[in-house]
């Protein structure tokens, strides 16, 4: 089957950076679905795993990238529940297994749901990865109620034009938080006001005096899509005593833990890939929450965040998207569709 692969690290801006490869049809576990692969979405994480080093002195085997997905069961494996041959399904997978930038791919069931009936196999492709990053961030890690929510509470989206940014302000909307996100551009600005946002404020200026200008002194949650220490000061100054923060991108320097400490605020960890990395007990839960999610987009509660779209899935394409994403300005998401003849 056609694959597009990594063979060793190199920059985007190098041919052989991605390639076109042929492999053999992987078999599926007993828990596995064998998905015929009809679109993809590009992620961050496909940049980091693009540019990680390879173990010194060890000749490594091609890496197949990617981690969201839509296309079409062909087989099952003996022990799966809750789906058939033929049913479209939607998915991220897991990074310690081969990406889905393959004809053929692997998920096993209990990550995997069936795509929304109402949107495309692109549509849905460029969902799953950043909806469960934002479903687990905001109801999981900071334990935001989804029914019965007495007082207005507010979140601060940062980031809220990017992939997670924009599923995690229409998910922040659906439970009736008051959304202010940021953005650094007139398109970005615009954008989250389109995915929902109540306000914007812009991330590349001091934010806590825009909130406060903005009558928002202090907000109850805080979701960082972005840069954890660029933004650490100003969320332990934005976040209202006994509040929760949630950040998803690795710190590259040491950050402060004790500023939060007079404020009582918590601050969690979220990543999507730690219940399929470590197998945990509730790893259904990612079926469960991208089936709520299928069901609210079929009664229209959440609009597509697909921006851009290249056919076919080859190297030379992904290469394109992964560059554009290394740009770090991207709105919405990037999808690929259909293999070359
Ligand atoms: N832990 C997890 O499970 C998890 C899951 C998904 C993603 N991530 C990580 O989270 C990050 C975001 O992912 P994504 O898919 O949303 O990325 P993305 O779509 O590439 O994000 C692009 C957005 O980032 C905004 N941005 C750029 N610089 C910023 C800054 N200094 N402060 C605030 N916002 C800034 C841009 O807005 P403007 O153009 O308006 O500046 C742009 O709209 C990546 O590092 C990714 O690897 C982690």
């Amino acid at each position: 089957m056609k694959a597009v692969a990594r063979l060793r690290p190199l920059p985007i801006n190098q041919a052989e950076a991605l390639q076109d490869i042929e492999i053999s049809t992987p078999i599926a576990e007993p828990k596995d679905l064998l998905v015929r692969v009809e679109a993809v979405s590009v992620n961050p994480v496909d940049t980091k795993m693009r540019r990680q080093n390879s173990p010194p002195d060890k000749k490594e085997p091609p890496r197949v990238l990617g981690w969201d997905a839509a296309g079409v069961v062909e087989r099952i494996g003996s022990e799966v529940e809750r789906f058939r041959p033929g049913d479209e399904v939607f998915y991220a997978g897991s990074l310690i297994r081969p990406g889905c930038n393959s004809e053929f791919h692997l998920v096993d069931e209990r990550i995997a749901a069936h795509k929304p009936k109402t949107w495309t196999m692109a549509q849905s492709a460029a969902l799953p990865l950043t909806a469960i990053t934002a479903y687990e961030a905001l109801f999981d890690r900071m334990g935001i109620a989804q029914h019965g929510r007495g007082e207005r509470e507010s979140i601060l989206i940062i980031g809220g034009a990017g992939g997670v940014g924009s599923i995690a302000i229409q998910i922040a909307k659906l439970v009736k938080l008051h959304v202010v996100a940021t953005a650094s551009r007139a398109e970005s600005e615009a954008w989250c006001k389109k995915m929902g946002a109540d306000l914007v404020i812009d991330h590349s200026r001091p934010m806590v005096p825009q909130l406060q200008q903005m009558g928002y002194p202090t907000v109850e949650y805080i979701l960082n899509t972005s840069s954890t220490e660029q933004h650490w000061m100003a969320m332990a100054e934005a976040i209202k005593p006994q509040g929760r923060l949630c950040g998803i991108v690795d710190t590259m320097e040491p950050v402060d833990l004790n500023v939060l400490k007079r404020k009582s605020a918590t601050f969690s960890w979220e990543f999507m890939f730690t219940r399929s990395m470590y197998h945990t007990e509730d790893l259904v839960r990612q079926h469960e929450l991208l089936t709520q999610v299928a069901e609210w987009i079929e009664q229209g509660h959440i609009q597509p965040t697909l921006t851009e779209t290249l056919s076919p899935i080859t190297a030379a394409n992904l290469r394109h998207a992964h560059a554009k994403l290394e740009e770090g300005r991207m709105i919405g998401k990037f999808v690929l569709t259909g293999w070359p003849a």
